[in-house]
């Protein structure tokens, strides 16, 4: 096929793995445009910020532009673009000291960096001038996020940009609605957008400039990472204030379930672990749990299963369910390991209990991929007990490793997990429903009871091993949507 009748795909997105990672956004970020290349019908690029981290990748990083600048009123204006090839893609990384050359991503454990509205209006404008500078004439521009959802706010009233970007269509992806990027009015003057933007029918909300809503408004469709979720999102309980704009938006907005990249989540290969181990022999899995026991000190031969975690410590998570049922975690047969980052009061709630229960309770404040792996690889269960969960990623990868989940229904956990049925021995995990301490610690009972109780176990192993949560189908229902986007 000629590169011409390519259809040309440009994504931003604030991380991307395995360059700079706070999260599921990377993982996903990072796999969308590698397994989107394969298509021969798509010209993938992405765009995102040259933060710290990524300077010191060993990657080779390509300077091909200096001195570019983005037009707007405040004086940091100049930025150069870096380009890198990833599998199968290019990726061009925008690069401002003063902006991105910091040490987190987005906060410091004090908080957030207080000019973030800065920091990632610019990244839109600088991604839309490299473009430029690139002639990479889009298609479809396809943004993730609060960080890069201004861009459609640029494109739709800055009359510069017009002519340029007159036929690119644009889809917008929401990972988490709770983060909307939020900031005081004067913000708009700043980043050089119209102050008549600030009204309710376009960017106001509650007093503030909503970033993430010029991705929900000026996009010519919106998606988000499960069928459930995007459901979910236009009920107030799930809307955080923006149902209303959904529900408006219904016939636009669409739900992709997210891959895993099993190349790079695959326990017959992964270089953090131990020993390898496949669904036809599961010996080596046995050695990953004798090290993760090893790692947390606990005596390696026990006949109590592991419950592992690891995830952002935020509200979203859960973590005040968890706490709650703590003690009668510990009244059952169970150890508990979780991996963590994130809400200072959340880890103090945790270090106190580890502390009480350390023969039980093994705890690592730390983001640790390595640890995650071995996790994910020697735990025997899989714990999520989320109040809500866009999509989530950490079942996916329990799943891929033979670990069973046990995990809220809610958003994405809800359409991978299928709670296990005895009698037909179908499902792959154990699924509650309220958000409270019996019915999690239910779900606990449910999953230990067929702890190494023959035939069940193996079957349920079976089936967790033999989900298929592979990146193809995910990447052919965004080349679908893309075509559909193209029509309109
Ligand atoms: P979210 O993006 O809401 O945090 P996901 O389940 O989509 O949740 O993705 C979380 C990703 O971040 C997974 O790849 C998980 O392994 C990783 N992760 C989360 N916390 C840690 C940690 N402390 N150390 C290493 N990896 C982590
Ligand atoms: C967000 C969500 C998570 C999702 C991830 C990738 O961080 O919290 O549920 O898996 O984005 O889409």
């Amino acid at each position: 096929m000629n590169s011409a009748d390519k259809i040309r795909v440009t994504i931003l997105t604030s991380e991307l793995a395995p360059l700079a990672k706070t999260g599921g956004l990377a993982d996903v970020a990072g796999a969308l445009p590698k397994y989107l290349s394969r298509d021969n019908r798509l010209e993938v690029i992405a765009i995102m910020p040259r933060y710290r981290e990524v300077k010191k990748k060993s990657l080779l990083q390509k300077l091909v532009f200096e001195n570019l600048q983005v037009d707007w009123p405040a004086s940091e204006k100049n930025f150069s673009v870096y380009q890198a090839r990833l599998e199968g893609f290019t990726i061009y990384l925008i690069d401002n000291e003063a902006y991105y050359d910091r040490e987190y991503l987005y906060s410091t454990p004090e908080g957030d960096y207080p000019d973030n509205g800065e920091r990632f209006a610019f990244f839109c404008l600088a991604a839309l001038k490299s473009i430029q500078a690139l002639n990479f004439q889009p298609d479809l521009i396809h943004a993730h996020d609060w960080q890069s959802a201004l861009t459609l706010a640029y494109l739709k009233h800055r009359p510069k940009a017009d002519g340029y970007f007159r036929k690119t269509k644009s889809l917008f992806t929401i990972h988490n609605l709770a983060y909307q990027g939020l900031f005081s009015p004067d913000i708009l003057d700043r980043v050089g957008l119209p102050e008549f933007l600030f009204n309710s029918e376009d960017l106001e909300f509650y007093s503030k400039v909503n970033f993430l809503k010029a991705g929900l408004l000026y996009s010519d469709a919106i998606s988000t990472v499960s069928p459930t979720y995007s459901q979910e999102i236009q009920t107030p309980e799930f809307g955080f204030g923006l149902e209303g704009v959904l529900r408006k938006r219904a016939d636009r907005l669409f739900g992709i379930l997210n891959g895993i990249d099993y190349q790079e989540w695959n326990p017959e290969t992964d270089p953090a672990l131990p020993a390898h181990y496949s669904s036809d022999n599961l010996a080596g899995k046995s050695i990953c749990r004798i090290e993760l026991l090893q790692s947390f000190n606990f005596p390696v031969e026990t006949s109590w299963p592991i419950i592992g975690m690891v995830s952002r410590l935020a509200g979203q998570k859960g973590f005040d369910l968890l706490i709650r049922s703590l003690e009668g975690i510990f009244k059952r047969p169970v150890y508990l390991i979780i991996l963590g980052t994130g809400e200072k009061e959340i880890q103090n709630l945790l270090l106190a209990s580890s502390k009480k229960h350390s023969e039980r309770f093994g705890l690592k404040i730390a983001f640790d991929d390595r640890l995650a792996r071995l996790i994910y690889a020697g735990s025997d269960f899989f714990l999520i007990p989320s109040r809500y969960e866009p999509c989530g990623l950490t079942q996916m990868y329990s799943l891929r490793y033979g670990t069973i989940p046990i995990v809220r229904g809610t958003g994405g956990l809800k359409d991978t997990v299928v709670e296990f049925n005895p009698k037909l021995l179908q499902g792959n995990g154990f699924l509650f429903q309220e958000y409270e301490a019996v019915d999690m610690l239910g779900a606990i009972d449910r999953a230990i009871s067929f702890y190494k109780k023959e035939p069940a176990w193996s079957k349920l192993l079976d089936n967790a091993l033999n989900s298929d949560f592979s990146w193809e189908k995910s990447a052919r229902n965004y080349f679908e949507l893309y075509q559909k986007i193209l029509s309109f």
